[in-house]
């Protein structure tokens, strides 16, 4: 097997403690799988501004572009909020889900059994919940013109049609494998992009998915039905801003988007793999950010870019094996601390990998 190259960029806050977990946990799956990696790190976000005064250093891009996996911490801070930088440090996160065409972001949202009493919602609601989020990643009003001024501001939210429909398509596919059913959500009563959205889709899939089941529910209500029916859904498809904000109340479901992870899927690699939650400048620098959104990333990695679906499922089954154990970090109320969960779970990954060679 060629050697798979991942470039880290920890960025700002937990990020750098997070990613540490997660490297520690992937080198587990490459020791108990027998996968060749190399790892490269670079600057990205407000570690980049402090360093090169970019949010996305050029040597950075490079080194994503080169590599067969990019794994990213999370990004921005207190400290870059002034006006006095040249940029903000989500102005690189951005710049490089550009760069690197990663149009589908992919949430997955599951309840672990062992945490349900951390969720928001009471425990008879959480049967079957079981869905992903597949937000669009690189247009939308994230990337339409801006104007920012003292008295006035806007940003444009355009949507092209082949941007909507090989979004759709990312959704489609995973729906087949699952239920088959994809809840698009929008805005349609108001927004003309909306609209487009709504049309698209619908044509796309009768065309291309006849078998699957497609609704359309506005967003307003969607944020509502999360709350009160989250297992009915299956894939979620929706637009850049609407799936940031749904995917941290999803969230709240599971019961801390320290859980969460994501993959941003494009045409060719390399893929972009990154938690959900954001750099938590509050508790950074503690060692106790809950490091599982980064390892789940992981094992998202193992699946989409290095095509090993055993190693993934065997690091998502030691996940749950340890949060059944009772390990946990203090946003999931326990008072352990990232290092202790992510070598838990490196511990019972290696376990995985001696049953493996013995079966
Ligand atoms: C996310 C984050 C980012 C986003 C920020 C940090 C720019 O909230 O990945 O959900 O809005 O996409
Ligand atoms: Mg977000």
């Amino acid at each position: 097997m060629p050697e798979a190259r991942i470039v880290l960029l920890p960025g700002d806050g937990i990020g750098p403690e997070v990613v540490a977990c997660a490297r520690q946990v992937l080198e587990a799956a490459a020791r108990a799988f027998a996968l060749r990696l190399s790892f490269r790190e670079a600057a990205i976000g407000g570690a980049a501004l402090d360093r090169f005064h970019r949010a996305l250093p050029e040597a950075t891009l490079a080194a994503c572009r080169d590599a067969d996996a990019v794994l990213l911490g999370a990004v921005g801070g207190p400290r870059w909020e002034s006006g006095d930088w040249p940029e903000r440090p989500e102005q690189g996160l951005l710049a490089l889900r550009k760069a690197l065409g990663v149009y589908a972001n992919i949430r997955p949202l599951r309840v672990f059994p062992a945490l349900a009493s951390m969720s928001a919602l009471r425990e008879e609601r959480l049967q079957g919940v079981d869905f992903i989020i597949v937000r669009e990643l690189v247009s939308g009003i994230y990337f339409g013109e801006r104007s920012e001024g003292p008295e006035e501001a806007f940003d444009v939210c355009r949507y092209r049609r082949d941007e909507i429909e090989r979004t759709a398509r990312v959704a489609a596919a995973i729906a087949r494998r699952r239920r088959g059913l994809v809840t698009q959500v929008d805005k349609a009563n108001v927004l003309a992009s909306s609209r487009l959205w709504r049309g698209t889709v619908a044509s796309l899939l009768a065309a291309e998915f006849p078998e699957l089941k497609l609704e359309h529910l506005l967003v307003d209500a969607a944020a509502m039905h999360l709350l009160l029916q989250p297992a009915r859904f299956d894939v979620i498809l929706t637009e850049n801003l609407f799936g940031d904000i749904l995917s941290d109340e999803a969230a709240a479901l599971a019961g801390s988007l320290g859980l969460l992870p994501s993959a941003s899927l494009g045409d060719h690699a390399p893929q972009l793999y990154e938690p959900v939650h954001g750099s938590a400048p509050d508790i950074a620098g503690r060692g106790i950010a809950n490091p599982i959104g980064a390892i789940l990333s992981v094992a998202m990695l193992l699946r989409h870019s290095l095509a090993r679906e055993d190693a993934a499922c065997a690091l998502e089954a030691a996940v749950e094996a340890v949060l059944a154990a009772g390990f946990r970090t203090p946003d999931l109320g326990g008072s352990d601390s990232s290092a202790t969960v992510a070598g838990k779970v490196a511990e019972y990954l290696a376990r995985a990998g001696q049953a493996r060679r013995w079966a």
